[in-house]
């Protein structure tokens, strides 16, 4: 835990800061990318650029007279309590009852007596846990209900045996509006059955670079969709504006998350930094949050990303002036995960500066809550934060809670749907999904029209993907990352090959479930089923494009030697570079993360019983598929003569395009790992900037000669010519750190196997008070720490050293050596003088620390 947490604060680093450091490119350091010279600003004028907008949901005058009543009752204790969420592994029914909690969630793979397996009951009984602890007034104060909230992303996605349905990327292709209002009835059924109150979902990204771990969630690389998507979403779970049933019965709140720019960060860094203009801001990433606002969605939840370096839990202008102000949004901003820990001058315990930019709700999983809790009580009681602010940050909440009938529901266990078991993976939920992925598949290739196939046909299912539910599920799937899953814990979902079988074999054909291809009788055609595994936020993120499949692509080629014609199917969560494999198939088709209703691939691709098409496909692509692996975006109006199958593009069975053998060349140019690779030789060379996070948590990028900050004094010397040299004055008065940092990934990876090292030289003037760490870091929980405490504390007073570590321990130790993003800095919390000297990656170094 304490590792990931430092880990996160690095990376809040990279993501905020950097943009003072960046320039035009021109060395080779790198895979590419887009970099821009000048932030843009925002507008002093919001109307200049926003449309006015007013919420689905008028506000109700008796509502608002009862918010009046509660707030002229409650202490400043349990307001604050209002406003801190806390999570179902750190947070008690007693703490809720204790500090006046006013919500909880259960992260990804959090679940009632941590069991994966829970029940329905299960889910419900701690539900009415939370609810009786909330409504509890035997120590005095007033009952206000706990509003608990889930990340149900695509169905109920923590719970066995839900529906869930394909990913937004899958939903996007399928170009149908009216069927978003009924995947979101669905997801707010099942999450009704288990007592909670509340979504997460829908995600409102605007993907603009693929190489982002959440491009999934995305229901496309292009607005329009996302606006028209959005408000059918934000209707089908919480009930359409004005009728009767709205937030009502089997309907939960939603959450247009996250705000905002989540899918505009350059070079597709998780919780990074969009930097755009504003105008590009709402033409680009604004446009589903305008009809969820219309469609009256309850809450918003805040980016951990950056608009031009300025974190978004920390952005008033775009938080309060935009979206509360002028967008007419009058439900709460709900953090996310800790998010707030990242704006300048924040810690996990403490940030006003959140609730004062017009954060209402703090998301705070983390064991710490409680001093959080303190903290802001004690900001709220000193007037750092205002009673107004707070009064509107509760009133919000309070809003959110009387319209959704919380105060009437009574405890969740008797309410009218919960603990429904039947609506769990219900049959006709199961149709909506099945509908969903017979709509989203997205044909790229039919050559030869080899598709549909009949059903009386002998037939190879080939493929880590053809019967792993897992995989087809993809992340935030009973676990968070999708990961560790057998078939088993998705009881009453259907494989792709499950479907296939069942159809072949009601037929009369024969089916043989062969992962490698290996086969007793030849067949007359195979399917294989492959491609990416299940990830989530942090971990999915790549540095290219290239599926890498070479196992997948020898499985195809070997059964075309033999003469049986290929069928793929590709389980992906982003548009990736597949030239080899579509040209190894006769027929190729993307079938996203179809969830578990895997049956409707086969409704699509076999004929009916009677030789006819059955279904047509019906999907295209909402993400333009690229023609090579570079890291180069490519999007609907940018980069277009760079796609390989443009925006829109999608074969059906009118269609008679043959596709070409197409390019080989991933046009990736690696390091070959033999040239020194310099990351500071008197200044930063690009793509890095040498920036300095202080003991306040405050990010800066160093561009002065002297920066004298808090609890760290960093300054440009000289050694050999002037200021080639960096001196580094840590006071000992809390953790702070300092190296250098990009937002683009430097694939490194070439180095290992070549005795890669980092060396830089370093003269010690005051030796080390407390443990020294030397760190690479990667992106969000992505990178590794390597002790040089001994090494500083036995070098020889003002005389410089040379200092090589290898390169391969940092590696073992879990730097993914191809998305470095910072390849060296140094972090303690005690007091150190040191001066550092020409840093570089070199090849073939006897390396001075080794693994170990
Ligand atoms: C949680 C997720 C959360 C993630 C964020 C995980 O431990 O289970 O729900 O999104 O952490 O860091
Ligand atoms: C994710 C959110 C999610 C939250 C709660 C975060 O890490 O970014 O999308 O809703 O965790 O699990």
């Amino acid at each position: 835990m304490k590792k990931r947490i430092l880990l996160g604060v690095i990376s809040g680093l990279i993501a905020g800061g950097g943009l003072a450091g960046c320039t035009e490119q021109d060395g080779d350091n790198s895979n590419d990318n887009q970099v821009i010279a000048e932030p843009p600003q925002p507008s002093a004028d919001v109307s200049a650029h926003w449309p006015q907008l007013r919420s689905g949901i008028a506000k109700d005058p008796a509502v608002e007279s009862h918010i009046d009543t509660l707030l002229s009752q409650m202490s400043i204790e349990e307001k604050v309590g209002q406003m801190v969420q806390v999570e179902i592994r750190t947070a008690t029914p007693d703490d809720v009852k204790k500090y006046h909690i006013g919500s909880i969630l259960n992260g990804g793979g959090a679940f009632p007596n941590n069991d994966k397996h829970a029940s329905v009951a299960d889910w419900v009984a701690l539900a009415d846990a939370y609810y009786q602890a909330a409504m509890d007034t035997s120590d005095g104060g007033i009952a206000i209900p706990v509003i608990w909230g889930t990340d149900a992303v695509h169905g109920h996605n923590n719970v066995i045996g839900a529906t869930l349905f394909p990913h937004n990327i899958a939903l996007g292709a399928a170009h149908n509006p009216e069927l978003m209002r009924k995947i979101g009835a669905a997801t707010a059924a099942e999450v009704s059955a288990t007592g909670i109150d509340w979504v997460f979902a829908p995600t409102l990204a605007v993907v603009r670079d693929d190489r982002w771990g959440r491009t999934y969630e995305s229901y496309s690389e292009d607005p329009e969709l996302v606006r028209a998507y959005a408000g059918k979403m934000v209707q089908g779970m919480q009930g359409a504006p004005g009728s009767e049933d709205l937030l009502k019965g089997k309907h939960v709140v939603g959450t247009a998350k996250h705000f905002l720019a989540d899918g505009g960060t350059l070079n597709g860094i998780d919780r990074g930094d969009a930097i755009v203009s504003e105008e590009e801001l709402v033409r680009l990433h604004a446009q589903g949050y305008f009809t969820a606002i219309e469609s009256g969605v309850q809450t918003v939840m805040a980016s951990f990303s950056s608009w031009n370096g300025e974190k978004m839990h920390g952005h008033k202008y775009l938080l309060t002036d935009v979206l509360k102000n002028r967008l007419g949004f009058d439900g709460f901003i709900v953090g996310d995960w800790a998010g707030h820990q990242f704006v300048n001058g924040c810690s996990s315990v403490s940030c006003p500066q959140s609730i004062n930019a017009g954060l209402d709700m703090f998301m705070a999983p983390d064991p710490s809550w409680k001093e959080l809790y303190k903290n802001t009580l004690a900001e709220a009681k000193s007037g750092v934060i205002s009673a107004e602010r707070l009064d509107d940050a509760v009133r919000r909440i309070l809003r959110v809670k009387i319209r959704s009938g919380l105060f009437d529901a009574g405890a969740p266990s008797t309410r009218p749907y919960a603990a429904d078991e039947s609506l769990i993976g219900a049959p006709e939920h199961r149709a909506v999904a099945r509908q969903a992925v017979r709509e989203s598949l997205v044909m790229l290739k039919n050559n030869g029209n080899l598709l549909p196939l009949a059903r009386d046909q002998r037939v190879l299912v080939a493929g880590d993907g053809a019967d792993n539910i897992g995989k087809q599920a993809g992340g935030w799937s009973i676990t968070w990352q999708g990961t560790g899953n057998q078939n088993s814990d998705f009881p009453g979902a259907t494989s792709v090959y499950g479907g296939i079988a069942e159809v072949v074999e009601a037929a009369g054909g024969s089916v043989e479930l062969s992962v490698d291809g290996s086969f007793d009788q030849k067949p007359d055609v195979a399917i294989v089923v492959f491609g990416e595994d299940p990830y989530a936020e942090m971990q999915g993120d790549v540095s290219n494009l290239d599926y890498k499949g070479d196992a997948d692509l020898a499985l195809m080629q070997r059964l075309r030697a033999q003469g049986i014609p290929v069928v793929s199917l590709f389980i992906t969560g982003r548009a990736l570079w597949v030239n080899p494999e579509i040209n190894a198939s006769d027929a190729f088709v993307t079938i996203w993360q179809p969830g578990t209703e895997g049956g409707g691939v086969a409704d699509v691709i076999f004929r009916n019983a009677d030789g006819e098409v059955n279904h047509d496909f019906k999907g295209s692509l909402t993400f333009s598929w690229p023609n090579d692996a570079q890291p180069t975006p490519r999007n609907r109006g940018q980069n277009d003569a760079l796609a390989q199958f443009p925006f829109g593009y999608g074969l059906n069975y009118t269609s008679s395009v043959q596709v070409a053998a197409l390019s080989q060349h991933s046009g990736l140019q690696l390091n070959s790992g033999d040239e020194t690779l310099a990351v500071f030789n008197g200044r930063a060379l690009d793509p890095w900037s040498f920036q300095v996070t202080d003991a306040g948590n405050n990010h800066s990028v160093i561009s002065s000669s002297v920066a004298d900050l808090q609890g760290i004094r960093v300054q440009s010397v000289d050694r050999k010519v002037q200021e080639d040299s960096r001196r580094l004055q840590w006071s000992g008065e809390g953790n702070a750190m300092a190296g250098f940092f990009a937002n683009r990934r430097t694939d490194l990876s070439s180095y290992l196997g070549k005795q890669g090292a980092l060396v830089f030289d370093v003269k010690v003037d005051g030796a080390p008070s407390d443990a020294v760490s030397l760190g690479i870091n990667c992106g969000m929980d992505c990178g590794a720490e390597q002790s040089i405490t001994g090494l500083l504390q036995d070098a020889i007073p003002g005389e410089w050293k040379t200092v090589a570590v290898d390169l391969q321990c940092l590696a073992n130790a879990g730097a993914k050596m191809d998305m470095v993003l910072s390849p060296f800095y140094v972090r303690t919390a005690g007091a150190l003088d040191m001066t550092i000297h020409d840093i570089h990656i070199a090849s073939q170094t006897d390396a001075d620390i080794h693994c170990g």
